[in-house]
């Protein structure tokens, strides 16, 4: 049985799964509707994925697009930083509504500085590690973040197919996890829809990210139930 893991309002528990759809996939010319959709719907979580066009080969957005997505939601706010030196910038991603804000292990040479301005800023912390980076690197940082985020494709665009590799990964995460004692959520991004979610799920993640599959569905309330329940 897995325990219990308080995370601000939500309990996730093995039979609680969360669904974060990644407003990367919405469409910009309606942010506010598209966030109301999310809203109303079954997911928990709301997933901002901000790239700087140096960490990862893209650039998608930045503090402007947080606060019509924060007035159009009360849902937890979940911002990925695809960015370097995440601790430039951390605490005006909390000022602008950011809950629970992940950075990538990679793109900081002070990870624990990193936690602590977060922390210390208000908001849930997570780290992130790219497919290639094993997750040992994660083990001394693990009983200070709330969250860490697997990524299942390269970061920098959605609509990528899920890494196999990662379900391993997962899995021996949650040994890990289990080993020292703690209640730290996986949440595991890209790639995932309905087809594999359960797989994912099963490998030990508690939140599961998804864009593509959730915004190029005919229906993306409908597809959101669907991946909670695959
Ligand atoms: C990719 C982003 C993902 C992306 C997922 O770098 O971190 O959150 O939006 O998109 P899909 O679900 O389409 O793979
Ligand atoms: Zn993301």
């Amino acid at each position: 049985m897995q325990s219990e893991k308080k995370f601000t309002d939500f309990t996730v528990t093995a039979m609680n799964r969360i669904i974060a759809p990644s407003m990367l996939s919405a469409d910009f010319g309606h942010l506010e509707r598209d966030t109301r959709m999310i809203d109303a719907s079954a997911a928990q979580w709301v997933h901002i994925d901000v790239m700087d066009g140096v960490f990862v080969p893209n650039i998608s957005f930045g503090f402007p697009v947080m606060k019509p997505i924060r007035r159009a939601t009360s849902k937890l706010l979940d911002v990925h930083l695809m960015i370097v030196d995440p601790e430039r910038y951390v605490e005006r991603f909390v000022e602008e509504g950011a809950d629970l804000v992940t950075f990538h292990q990679e793109a900081t040479s002070d990870p624990m500085g990193c936690i602590e301005r977060i922390r210390k800023a208000g908001a849930r912390v997570g780290i992130s590690i790219k497919p290639a980076t094993g997750v040992e690197t994660l083990c001394d940082l693990l009983p200070y973040v709330d969250l860490v985020l697997v990524m299942s494709v390269e970061p920098g665009f959605g609509g990528q197919s899920f890494i196999e590799g990662s379900l391993a990964k997962i899995s021996q995460l949650r040994k890990m996890i289990r080993e020292q004692g703690l209640d730290t959520i996986i949440e595991v991004d890209g790639g995932i829809s309905a087809r594999n979610a359960r797989a994912v799920y099963d490998a030990g993640a508690d939140a599961l990210v998804a864009g593509s599959a959730v915004f190029k569905a005919e229906d993306p309330a409908a597809e959101i139930v669907r991946i909670l329940e695959a």
